[in-house]
């Protein structure tokens, strides 16, 4: 990702700033797309994951999908060019406003996650005259064993309908008239690595649609949701999503009949890879028992590490140069590495992106790389302390 040319440029840069290595991002999208049309699945990219304008513009360039979960996520993935009839709307809160928006773009499906909102969405679509298409989003009570943040489909989360309300909802749906109902939805977690979780849920999945189909309602749609993992330990080419398993699993173990569509929503796996956060050392600090790397980046720029004890690899690119132009003995010196706790300018003591990091010596000025930062980062940016809005740069 980082040659001698890109450590030249973003001397000359300011910081910080996140880089996106565009070769990345598109091996990245290749790599789902051959994987997932091999069974003819339908992949929607989750905006939430980064909304970058060049990166969704190669994203909808591959065809994708549009997931969304705001009225101006859906807004945006029409004015960028994803088709319409593959727009999905999620979300447990969605406004009245939101989804007469989501009306007037004659979005392809609502991820419905309350009986009340089907209500509401019924409602709404009568008064435009409309027919809203519609998939029930089912909390699977599936333990996704991920960081107990970001999991979803436990009967404690906010998020689906739960199993034993289905009644409920097979009552309200024969009784609303501008719904149209097109199958069901899920989405257990995110950064999911154990396959078995998937083949659960694929089960899960298999008894649900027996459900509606006992209950007279035919299922086109099956909508499983995203949240395949990437290896944050592995930035560079290892690290990439395993699409291949991904995929197939559902293949396997996903009971599709004939008419049936499968529908993805992929957000993490599809751009995490393609981007770092690139900040400079403003000071070293050696404390007795501590000894401090003080970036010009922070929680403002990238919080997952604050929010739900993420770990992101992080190098020291200047020192990597330095070791390029170095004569031998000067090389073995400068392998020895220190401890630093890598943290920013935050005034808040959780702004720290970890401790007791391995790195060689630092010094003021030095190129620090925060790694595998492309989903959930720029997105989750603030301006908190009144800070800068973080810059882009792209690979050319
Ligand atoms: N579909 C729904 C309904 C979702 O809620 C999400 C993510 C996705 C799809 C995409 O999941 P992915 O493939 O990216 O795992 N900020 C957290 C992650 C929050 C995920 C929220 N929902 C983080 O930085 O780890």
């Amino acid at each position: 990702m980082f040659n001698n040319n890109t450590i030249q440029r973003f001397n000359d840069t300011e910081t910080p700033f996140y880089y996106y290595d565009m070769g990345v991002l598109r091996n990245t999208l290749d790599a789902c797309r051959d994987a997932s049309s091999k069974y003819g699945f339908h992949v929607h990219y989750a905006m939430k994951a980064n909304f970058n304008p060049k990166v969704i513009d190669m994203i909808q360039s591959f065809g994708f999908g549009a997931d969304c979960v705001s009225g101006n996520e859906v807004k945006a993935a029409v004015e960028h060019g994803f088709d319409k009839g593959k727009v999905v709307f999620a979300g447990v809160g969605k406004s009245d406003k939101e989804i007469n928006l989501a009306l007037d773009a004659d979005i392809f499906c609502f991820n419905v996650e309350s009986v009340q909102e089907l209500e509401i969405i019924n409602e709404l679509a009568k008064a435009k005259n409309k027919v809203a298409g519609i998939a029930i989003r089912i909390n699977p009570n599936v333990d996704a064993h991920t960081h107990h943040f970001i999991t979803t489909g436990l009967d404690e989360n906010k998020f689906g309908i739960n199993a034993w309300q289905l009644n409920d909802v097979a009552e309200t749906l024969r009784k609303c008239h501008n719904l149209k109902f097109l199958g069901i939805h899920f989405h257990i977690g995110s950064q999911i690595t154990d396959m078995e979780v998937y083949r659960n849920l694929c089960t899960r999945i298999n008894e649900m649609q027996d459900w509606f189909e006992d209950h007279g309602f035919a299922i086109k749609i099956l909508n499983t949701g995203g949240g395949l993992g990437v290896d944050y330990y592995n930035p560079d080419t290892n690290g990439l999503a395993d699409f291949e398993s991904y995929f197939k699993v559902f293949s396997k173990f996903l009971n599709v009949k004939p008419g049936q569509e499968v529908h993805f929503e992929l957000g993490r796996a599809m751009v995490a890879q393609s981007a770092s956060l690139i900040s400079r050392v403003l000071y070293v600090k050696n404390g007795q028992k501590k000894n401090f790397l003080i970036l010009d980046a922070g929680m403002t720029e990238l919080m997952r590490p604050m929010l739900y004890q993420a770990y992101h690899s992080i190098q020291n690119l200047s020192q990597e140069s330095r070791i390029k132009n170095q004569d031998k003995s000067e090389i073995e010196h400068s392998k020895s590495e220190i401890k630093y706790d890598v943290v920013g300018p935050i005034c808040e003591s959780t702004d720290c992106f970890r401790k007791d990091v391995d790195l060689p010596q630092s010094y003021r000025g030095d190129l620090i790389a925060i790694r595998t930062a492309g989903a959930y980062g720029e997105v989750m940016a603030s301006n908190y302390n009144l800070r800068d809005q973080v810059q882009s740069v792209y690979s050319e």
